[in-house]
């Protein structure tokens, strides 16, 4: 069974913008951060309209503690997205699942869970509904129609607008949309990540799904300022940032800098529009700490990028350029 596309509109009815803001980036991961400056830049991407990402697990739920002050007063015109899954409770059970980067996570997609997760995130955002709720990962041990159906349940009790799912294979998307219309899938997805071109992409668009892309600027990479980490920065476990291949990415990836630089506009800017060119279904949600950067990433919609660079990315940045494992 599969259902009609679910178009993703804030309660009131706007349609939401194709690049939205991740929050996961105000908790402390690319570098200490104060909540005083979290709450600048959060208002900000909530004053532009922009979706909000969040999850139960960043800042082991401070991060839904934040977005709720940035909606407060304005519930109606915000979307906001959230995720459960990822057991951050140390005492809590779950389902080992190896990252490939040296660590595991603990992920719990039983219905018992995801009835608790949903209030614990409504309460920490201070709203009754939640805009699109993600399960983060799925449980290796919960088949995905288990969790799906009782993901469904908020939907029907008013708690839920839509139902999304992260991480996952084609396979699953189907098996989950036999159960319950699903309207949006995230995935890392940029010039430096793209296996979700080959599989899962021509799934969603068969199915009707949007492609949130997390992760659009290559965890900052593709912005083209990182050459070196700052201690403390969660980037130091991701091979791509690591050893040789830094400097090697940063090589294979000096034509985005020229390119952008012709067109007149940042490194960010080039990354985002071209997923806003891959089609009208993409999503991405790139983060930041700094107000200024909020806008500057948004004006990446209003770019239109000539078809000979997007020919020239094509072959300079095609699949498989950058080196060093990602997750999972
Ligand atoms: N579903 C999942 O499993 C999953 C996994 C990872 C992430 N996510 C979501 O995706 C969101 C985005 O991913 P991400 O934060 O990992 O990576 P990202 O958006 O690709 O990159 C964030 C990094 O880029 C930098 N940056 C942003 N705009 C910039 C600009 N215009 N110029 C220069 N640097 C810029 C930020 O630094 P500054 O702060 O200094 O600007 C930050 O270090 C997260 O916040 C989270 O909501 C989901």
């Amino acid at each position: 069974m599969t259902h009609p596309t679910v178009s993703l509109t804030t309660a009131a009815g706007t349609p939401v913008k194709r690049l939205g803001y991740g929050a996961m980036v105000l908790e402390g991961y690319y570098g200490a951060f104060e909540d005083a400056q979290a709450d600048a830049v959060l208002g900000r991407a909530v004053d532009r309209g922009l979706m909000i990402d969040t999850a139960d697990a960043y800042g082991n739920g401070h991060n839904e503690t934040l977005v709720a002050g940035a909606i407060a007063g304005r519930r109606q015109a915000a979307y906001v997205a959230t995720k459960f899954g990822i057991v951050f409770d140390p005492d809590g059970t779950g389902t080992d699942l190896p990252t490939g980067w040296g660590f595991s996570l603990k992920i719990n997609g039983t219905p018992a869970y995801v009835d608790q997760c949903v209030e614990a995130s409504l309460g920490r955002l201070g709203t009754d509904y939640i805009d699109l709720w993600y399960a983060h990962y799925p449980d290796p041990q919960v088949p995905i129609e288990e969790t799906v159906g009782a993901m469904a349940r908020a939907v029907e009790a008013g708690k839920v607008r839509h139902l999304g799912l992260s991480n996952v294979t084609a396979e699953q998307v189907r098996r989950a949309q036999a159960v319950h219309p699903i309207a949006a899938v995230q995935y890392e997805y940029s010039l430096w990540r793209r296996e979700a071109e080959t599989d899962l992409l021509p799934t969603l668009r068969d199915l009707g799904v949007a492609l949130v892309a997390w992760s659009p600027l290559g965890a900052g990479f593709l912005t083209g300022t990182v050459d070196s980490l700052p201690e403390g920065d969660f980037r130091h476990v991701n091979p791509r940032f690591t050893g040789d291949n830094l400097a090697a990415n940063l090589d294979r990836f000096a034509p985005l800098r020229d390119l952008a630089a012709g067109l007149s506009i940042t490194p960010a800017q080039l990354a985002l529009a071209w997923l806003l060119h891959q089609g009208g279904d993409i999503y991405p949600i790139p983060g930041t700490r700094k107000a200024a950067r909020v806008d500057e990433n948004l004006a990446a919609a209003a770019v239109t990028l000539p078809a000979d660079v997007l020919a020239q990315i094509n072959v300079l940045m095609a699949p498989g350029t950058a080196r060093g494992a990602t997750l999972m």
